[in-house]
Formats: C-alpha cells, sequence, structure tokens
C-alpha cells in the first residue's frame, strides 16, 4: 500500500453517512497512514469527536478560532499545508455547494479553499438532493477545477428513497486514496501478464492441473494497472477475486493460453509470465465419461505442450521479458538455464517446497537474477509487497 506515512486529511460532514468515516479513519491508519480529521458541527450530531481522536490518535480539528495545542499556527491554513491529499467523507450537499462557490464560512471550507494538495470528494446525500441540478452545478464546477468527486452507490437510503447517494463504501474509499497516491510511473504502458494454473481435460468430468492459485500475478497485473499500465491479464482458472485491470483474458488450457498471448504480445511492452501452464496434455480427449474397467489399469498418455514463454521469447523484439521458474531443488542453477533458454531479461525463482512461498501462500521467498546473472535474494514477504519489488526492479530496467 503507498499510505504508509502518508499525511491523510479527512473531512467529514453532517450527514447519515458520517458513522461509516471512523472505518475510513480506521483502515488509513492501520495501513501507517498519518490522519487528522476535520469535523464540521453538523457531523458532530451523527458521530463523536472523541472516536476519531482514539482512532487518529490525532487531535481533531472543529474549530475556526479554537487554540489547538501543538498547533501555534493558523488551523485552516497549516493544515491545508500539512495534507498529502484532502478527503472529503462523506461531502453533503451544503459543503459540496460552499466548496464549489468559494464559501469558507467554518473550519472544513475555510481548509477547502486553502487547499493545495490533490482533494478527494465523496459525496453522500438523498437522492433528489444529488440529482437537484444546483448539486450537479456545483459537483460540475468541481470537477472542472480538478477536484475527483467519486461516485455514489444506487441502495435504499436512509430516508427511505431509492436511488443514488449511498456513500461508497470505507473500504473502496481507501482504495481510491491509495489509487491516488500511488507513483504512476508505468503510465501508458502495455504490461501483459499470465497469471493461474491451466486445466487440461481428460474427458468431461476429468482433467488435470496444479497448485497455481493465481495470487502472485494477479498481485503484479492489479499493482501494475495502479502505476498507471494498461494491463492485459491472461489467467487459468483462479479460486481468488478477479483483480481490476483494463483487460481481462480467461482461458482454461495452456493451448488456450498459447493463443491468447500471441494474441496480445505484440504491443506489449512487458510481459511477465507468472502462470504456471501445464507442460502436457492427454494426447487423447474422451468426448464421453471414460468408465471404469473392473480390475483394469488406466493409463493416459500425453504430449508436449509449447513452451509458451520460449516461443514468444523467440518474436521478442522491444519487449522486457520476466519469467517465473518453480523449483524444488537446484533452484538457481535451474532458473539460470531457463533464464538463458528462454531468452529473458529477468527470473524470479522461487522454491515451491520452501515454508510460506510458492504455490497458494500470502507470502513468497524468491530469487530475481537479471539478464547479466546478476543474484539477489529477496526476504519473505507478502505477493502484494513483492509485485511492487518485482515491478521498480523491471521499471529500473527498462529504459523507457
Ligand atoms: N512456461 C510457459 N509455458 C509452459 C511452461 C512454462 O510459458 N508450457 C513459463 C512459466 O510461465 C514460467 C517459466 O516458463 O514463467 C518457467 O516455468 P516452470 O514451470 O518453472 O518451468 P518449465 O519451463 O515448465 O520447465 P520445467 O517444468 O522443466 O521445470
Amino acid at each position: 500500500m503507498e499510505l504508509k506515512n502518508k499525511k491523510i486529511l479527512l473531512g467529514v460532514t453532517g450527514g447519515i453517512a458520517a458513522y461509516k468515516a471512523p472505518e475510513i479513519c480506521s483502515l488509513l491508519c492501520k495501513q501507517g497512514a498519518n490522519v487528522k480529521v476535520i469535523m464540521t458541527e453538523t457531523a458532530k450530531q451523527f458521530v463523536s469527536k472523541l472516536t476519531f481522536q482514539t482512532m487518529s490518535r490525532n487531535l481533531v480539528y472543529t474549530d475556526m478560532f479554537e487554540e489547538y495545542p501543538q498547533n501555534a499556527e493558523i488551523s485552516h491554513i497549516s493544515l491545508a499545508k500539512w495534507a498529502d491529499i484532502f478527503v472529503i467523507a462523506p461531502a453533503s450537499a451544503n459543503s459540496i455547494a460552499k466548496f464549489a462557490n468559494g464559501i469558507s464560512d467554518n473550519l472544513l471550507s475555510a481548509t477547502f479553499l486553502a487547499a493545495r494538495s490533490p482533494v478527494m470528494i465523496v459525496p453522500a446525500m438523498n437522492t433528489f438532493m444529488l440529482n437537484n441540478p444546483a448539486t450537479e452545478a456545483n459537483m460540475n464546477t468541481l470537477k472542472e477545477r480538478g477536484i475527483a468527486i467519486l461516485a455514489t452507490q444506487s441502495d435504499l437510503l436512509a430516508c427511505n428513497d431509492v436511488g443514488n447517494g449511498k456513500m461508497l463504501e470505507p473500504t473502496e474509499i481507501v482504495e481510491e486514496i491509495d489509487n491516488r497516491l500511488r507513483k504512476k510511473d508505468l503510465l501508458g504502458k502495455n504490461v501483459l501478464v499470465t497469471a493461474g494454473p491451466t486445466i487440461e481435460a481428460i474427458d468431461p468430468v476429468r482433467y488435470l492441473t496444479n497448485y497455481s492459485s493465481g495470487k502472485m500475478g494477479y498481485a503484479l497485473a492489479e499493482e501494475a494497472e495502479k502505476r498507471g499500465a494498461n494491463v492485459t491479464l491472461i489467467s487459468g482458472p483462479t479460486a481468488i477475486k478477479k483483480p481490476k485491470v483494463s483487460k481481462f483474458i480467461s482461458v482454461v488450457s495452456s493451448l488456450d493460453m498459447y493463443q491468447a498471448v500471441l494474441e496480445n504480445f505484440v504491443n506489449a511492452d512487458i510481459v511477465i509470465k507468472a502462470a504456471a501452464p501445464a507442460d502436457y496434455r492427454p494426447k487423447v480427449y474422451h468426448s464421453q465419461k471414460i468408465k471404469k474397467e473392473i480390475g483394469g489399469e488406466f493409463k493416459i498418455e500425453f504430449e508436449r505442450n509449447p513452451d509458451i514463454l520460449k516461443s514468444v521469447a523467440a518474436k521478442k523484439r522491444h519487449q522486457f521479458m520476466v519469467g517465473f521458474a518453480a523449483e524444488s531443488e537446484n533452484e538457481l542453477a535451474n532458473a539460470m538455464t531457463k533464464l538463458t533458454a528462454k531468452n529473458l531479461d529477468m527470473i524470479i525463482v522461487n522454491n515451491i517446497k520452501a515454508e510460506n512461498a510458492g504455490f497458494q501462500s500470502d507470502t513468497n521467498v524468491v530469487t530475481i537474477i537479471d539478464k547479466h546473472k546478476n543474484i539477489e535474494n529477496i526476504e519473505e514477504m507478502t505477493k502484494i509487497e513483492l509485485a511492487k519489488l518485482i515491478l521498480d526492479k523491471i521499471k529500473k530496467a527498462v529504459a523507457f
């Protein structure tokens, strides 16, 4: 997450959705952000100052003229200056109207006017207030001035009306904040990622596969997209949540994955093959369910699937190619062989038998080898952290 040590100013206005604002504060703090909260007078009707103070472990600001200890400066100016991002959640129709018109009659609206960081508004209000031309015009004015305004959700609202106006969930808001604070160092780059296992069918009920969960590939795809890349994720069947990427292609067999990679390879700037495609498929697919023969042995004959990475690497022009090596012994020697044989720029090797590493695990312990055969051992970390680190290394190695 990009939230660690980030200074986040959270403005809370008066509306029923204010009861969710402490959760936003809590999620941000749990991820290491430093959160300061400004509440309007009406926000205090819905949620207490003490709640935010306890969660943020910071003073909560409510009054333009109160003298806050440790802060001899003018609050609205110093808070505006302090923030890396200013988020107003929930933002009521009244506060949005003030923001759009430069009214600065309370600490929150004055701080808004003095803001110098990116500002994000998370509206929450009744559908009719939201759709009122006055609110629409105010929101358009703010958008034109470069202020981010998040969408609302449609649901049964607290006032019993059904429609748009419900505030986004705290987790989604925190994700948006994280996204906005993230460096966009892969902006406009086309990144092709493969992930997960493949399935090789034997008959209509049986198949062969492997333990790959797709977690490493999905983490890489999601992180690259957050950094501004246009990610195409080609995924075998997985049981995990599909990440937000520009293009998601679902495949089943290694041959399907091969086809999809060939179709999407030419435009790619970076290719990351985190998938574990099956090397073999049954020679014959039985279109009817195979019946068991009493006492009989059952044998399957296999034929080779294409080595996807090797075949696309042979067509490589400007692409930066990254492979993975799943090994259970002689990791380094085997990975070095794959690096050369598959014409790669980087290979990430892990011992699938190691603790807290490899398939299924949320963490990984890897060694990264570059094309000059420089070896770097990476300590155990989550696959999300590792995805960031791998992309940092790729970014450093590629001369964009
Ligand atoms: N790979 C591929 N096509 C295959 C098999 C593997 O593109 N049919 C890619 C994987 O996505 C990975 C790299 O090749 O990036 C290494 O995969 P791995 O399973 O470690 O090794 P293999 O090349 O299959 O070799 P072996 O099974 O002999 O270890």
